[in-house]
């Protein structure tokens, strides 16, 4: 039993007509079972308690032995009494009503917004990586002893400038890093005073949608597409306007006939979230075109396509707007480690102080030395050796997930050979149902997401993501190994 003192001043209102013993145990008992006295916590000694309330100190001992005889404390009286770590459910039925009768449910007005809100878990279960995680980098090949320098460093000689606090947009040191990465390495197009760093490419979503959103707007997205970004819109009120990919990425055409006039499209035009398919150049610039003459505006995602595994890198559909309506979203997430919470969003020039006037109203900026920290990490050139690391391990990677695949699931799965970015799909052959491929994988311990969660309308094939860039190559193999043995069981059970 974990053994914490409690802290809490009891404070127990006066007896009317009650036994002493009798009133001190049921005001104990009531502040175990409300949660006031937590599970372990150490009771007042009796002493203080007969000082406190004016009572013998027999009275609070027959108290204490009554609590202990029911199994609400355990422990001897002089040498501390503990609320019992584990209450029987009997009791926590008796919390139940009672703070029940005590906290009447009252419906509280909720807002518009609240009331279209639905929860988005993106992150993972934090226990050991299984075939095949989707979503996520390969954290334990994380630098963690260099970052671990660079901030010691960093924190060694921060300035109470750096601890007062910075502008709303982020540091100004990392915006300048941030440009001329994305300048040099993704084909943007924009100065430092464009980009704003903030909580992640999700809170790079909501930003823009809170700007950029009415209630009812018609908003473009990919089907299948990533449902971080569904989520956000819904809630907003937009009307989900669903535009098929395909192997060429979104068409802008289907796009046009389903609804002319939508105030914001969302693409993954480097690696379609979660097809992995690039956006032709054809496409790239008829959606620039369609933006510019109807006044739509575009959500470009670049999320994890630093990786790039074959073909040629293809530069931001950013760099080729020369109207100002594109805004290019990025995160550190997946190239150095969720946790970290950062990433950036480049927006046109006439748009950063609305920009820059959300984040003051909201979290102000992410945290100002992580923000340092990462930035000295980038300029000093750590960033662009972890990436290239990355980008080999992960090659590797996915050329074991593809040959094992060849080997042991011909006939059931033939995966995607994707170019870029840390998943990629398995197509189901054979009319088997994703949702019960997931579901037989889930019995053979493996992770597999079906495609069919990515789309709200009906998806014409089916599909299974699956995450390579974390798993190491033996447990690929298990995964490629265990899932043939599901597919194939599956595969019996239609049969028969
Ligand atoms: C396509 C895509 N965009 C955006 C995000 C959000 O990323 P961040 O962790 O930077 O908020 C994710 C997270 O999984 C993603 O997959």
């Amino acid at each position: 039993m974990s053994r914490k003192t409690s802290a809490l001043p009891l404070n127990l209102p006066v007896p009317a007509g009650r036994e002493l013993y009798r009133w001190i145990y049921e005001e104990l008992r009531t502040a175990i079972l409300d949660g006031r006295l937590q599970p372990g916590s150490r009771l007042p000694a009796t002493r203080d308690l007969a000082e406190t309330f004016r009572v013998s100190r027999p009275t609070i001992i027959t108290a204490f032995e009554h609590l202990k005889s029911e199994g609400y404390v355990e422990g001897r009286v002089g040498s501390g009494t503990y609320v019992s770590e584990v209450l029987p459910d009997q009791l926590l039925q008796v919390r139940s009503t009672r703070s029940a009768k005590r906290l009447p449910h009252r419906r509280m007005p909720l807002s518009s917004y609240a009331r279209r809100l639905h929860p988005f878990f993106s992150a993972t279960a934090p226990r050991t990586v299984r075939a095949f995680r989707a979503n996520q980098p390969a954290l334990d090949a994380f630098p963690t002893t260099l970052w671990a320098q660079v901030a010691a460093r960093r924190l060694r000689r921060v300035s109470s400038t750096l601890l007062a606090g910075g502008e709303s947009l982020g540091y100004r040191p990392l915006r300048q890093a941030v440009a001329d990465y994305l300048n040099t390495a993704r084909g943007v197009k924009c100065s430092a005073e464009q980009v704003l760093i903030v909580s992640g490419a999700q809170e790079a979503l909501d930003r823009t949608g809170r700007i950029l959103l009415d209630a009812g707007d018609p908003v473009w997205m990919e089907e299948p597409s990533y449902p971080g970004a569904v989520r956000v819109f819904q809630a907003l009120g937009a009307r989900i306007q669903a535009v098929p990919v395909d192997e060429e990425g979104l068409d802008p055409e289907l796009g046009k006939q389903r609804c002319a006039r939508a105030r914001l499209v969302y693409v993954t035009p480097a690696h379609q979230y979660p097809l992995g398919v690039t956006m032709t150049l054809r496409r790239r610039l008829a959606l620039i075109e369609h933006a510019r003459r109807s006044g739509m505006m575009i959500f470009e995602d670049d999320y994890d396509s630093e990786y790039r595994y074959s073909g040629r890198p293809v530069p931001a559909l950013q760099g080729l707007d020369r109207s100002g309506v594109v805004l290019f979203a990025g995160s550190f997430s997946a190239v150095l480690f969720p946790a970290l919470r950062l990433g950036y969003l480049v927006v046109p020039e006439s748009m950063v102080d609305v920009f820059a006037a959300a984040g003051s109203v909201s979290t102000h900026h992410p945290p100002l030395l992580e923000q340092a920290v990462l930035c000295d990490f980038i300029t000093e050139g750590h960033f662009a050796r972890h990436v290239r690391r990355m980008r080999e391990l992960y090659a590797e990677r996915l050329a074991v997930l593809l040959e094992s695949a060849r080997q042991e699931l011909k006939g059931l799965l033939e995966i995607s050979s994707v170019e870029a970015g840390l998943q990629t799909i398995g197509w189901l052959q054979g009319q088997l149902s994703a949702e019960r491929a997931a579901a037989a994988g889930a019995e053979h311990d493996l992770e597999v997401i079906p495609l069919n969660r990515y789309a709200w309308g009906r998806i014409r094939r089916q599909g299974l993501v699956l995450g390579f860039a974390a798993v190491d190559p033996r447990e690929i193999r298990r995964g490629v190994d265990r899932l043939a043995a599901a597919l194939r069981s599956l595969r019996q059970g239609r049969a028969h």
